[in-house]
């Protein structure tokens, strides 16, 4: 395999997702001929080479919008961090506003998106000056919260009545408190009664240069946890136990806390879920849009779930460099380990070829992944190796721009928040 340094020559720069029909092709499904596909595509580009596969991301796309079943859905921009890929997905029916993951990130999209909340709380002084020196800005951005300490920061930034109003959206706390297992969810929102909700709520309301637009209730335990871990069954039938409940649990309080909510404002939206919770979120009744991101570029953390199957759209190309022993093929680099619990889970996976694994005490290198497997043997200096990562934004934060690769070539080049010079987190 050689790779040369001319770049193809484009259509276009521009992503079209509008998903295709129930018969589109689905050349993932014949991974032998989808991944030689890919390789023969994208040849010419030096290693480590970003691609996203066009028919691949179409049917993640249509996927959640059918999951969705008409709730309408918000981008996690974290688990893309490509604006040609978001911009694409919000030119689509079905899809509206980001959940941004910093507030310089989100002054950045809303130069061209009109609905950007920002998902975690922060401290960014100066973004937030700026933020509050821009009525169009103000107008677009809603800021997260779930302490009163985080207006306070603000209010000391730029007085009340030297700021247009601030939109606010309030996050509570959408975790389970097993009475036989303990706290089950992720740790972000102190509150989580809604008591407490309302008491938080009344004091924001209450308080001059900030409106309270929104509710976010994010269920991490659903929507972030596989209930189908290969190897793991007796944990997939105690998730699945904890989800059912969790979820039971969760639509009793959001409800009441959303009609109590809506008696103190004008609630513009209600948000929940993730990629592994589109179904189960969108049948709450209380939730009025649902965030989704990772199941567009799917990392391999979005396999291990029953209610769905996204295809492998997007992976990163890895160079063989070195041969030290018959059954062993070294790249270079590929230890892009994803966030999370530290485990096997947050490790890059051999796509292609088949039948290659790290090695346990090496694992994914910084510099050099040794593979070992009867595969290796069949590989030479310079072949490539295809790995896809565990999460779906963070590769974005190591390339310089992804390759859309379509009916066998390369169709569209689109840089990542890196390649812009962009890094927020
Ligand atoms: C607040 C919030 N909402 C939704 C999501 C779901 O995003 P994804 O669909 O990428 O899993 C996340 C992911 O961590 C999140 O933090």
């Amino acid at each position: 395999m050689s790779h040369t340094a001319d770049p193809p020559s484009l259509d276009s720069g521009t992503l079209d997702l509008t998903p295709a029909g129930a018969g589109a092709a689905q050349p993932w499904r014949d991974p032998a001929g989808y991944w030689a596909e890919l390789a023969r595509a994208t040849a010419h580009l030096p290693a480590p080479a970003g691609v996203l596969s066009l028919p691949a991301l179409r049917a993640n796309t249509a996927d959640l919008l059918r999951r969705a079943n008409g709730v309408p859905l918000r981008l996690a921009s974290k688990s893309l961090r490509v604006r040609g890929a978001i911009d694409a997905l919000l030119a689509l029916p079905g899809f509206q506003g980001i959940l941004a993951f910093t507030l310089p990130e989100a002054l950045w999209l809303a130069r061209t998106c009109p609905d950007v909340v920002v998902g975690y709380p922060g401290t960014d002084r100066g973004a937030l000056v700026q933020l509050a020196a821009d009525a169009q800005l103000a107008s677009r951005v809603t800021l997260m919260v779930d302490d009163e300490a985080q207006l306070d920061l603000i209010d000391s930034l730029v007085p009340p009545a030297r700021r247009p109003a601030l939109r606010i959206c309030l996050d509570a706390d959408a975790s389970w408190r097993s009475p036989l297992l303990g706290f089950i969810g992720t740790r972000r929102s102190p509150v989580h009664a809604p008591a407490e909700v309302l008491d938080l709520a009344r004091r924001i309301v209450a308080r001059p240069g900030f409106r309270l637009v929104g509710l976010m209730m994010y269920e991490g335990q659903v929507a972030g946890v596989g209930d189908a871990v290969p190897g793991s069954a007796a944990m997939n039938l105690l998730m699945r136990q904890v989800q059912r409940r969790s979820m039971d649990e969760l639509r009793g309080r959001r409800a009441e806390i959303v009609r109590q909510l809506r008696g103190l404002t004008d609630l513009e939206f209600v948000n929940g879920g993730g990629t592994g919770s589109v179904e189960a979120t969108g049948a709450d009744p209380s939730v009025t849009e649902i965030t989704v991101g990772s199941g567009i570029f799917a990392g391999h953390l979005f396999d291990t779930y029953r209610a769905f199957a996204p295809a492998p759209a997007a992976a990163i190309g890895f160079d063989v460099v070195r041969r030290p022993a018959p059954r062993i093929a070294t790249v270079l680099g590929g230890g892009w380990i994803a966030s999370g619990p530290p485990g096997s889970s947050r490790v890059p996976q051999v796509a292609w070829p088949r039948g290659l694994r790290l090695l346990p005490r090496e694992g994914a290198g910084e510099v050099q992944t040794p593979l070992s497997g009867r595969a290796a043997a069949g590989l030479a200096v310079g072949d490539r190796v295809w790995l896809r990562h565990a999460k779906s934004g963070e590769p974005a934060e190591r390339l310089n721009e992804f390759h859309v690769v379509d009916d066998g070539r390369v169709t569209a080049v689109l840089p990542t928040y890196r390649g812009e010079g962009k890094a927020f987190l």
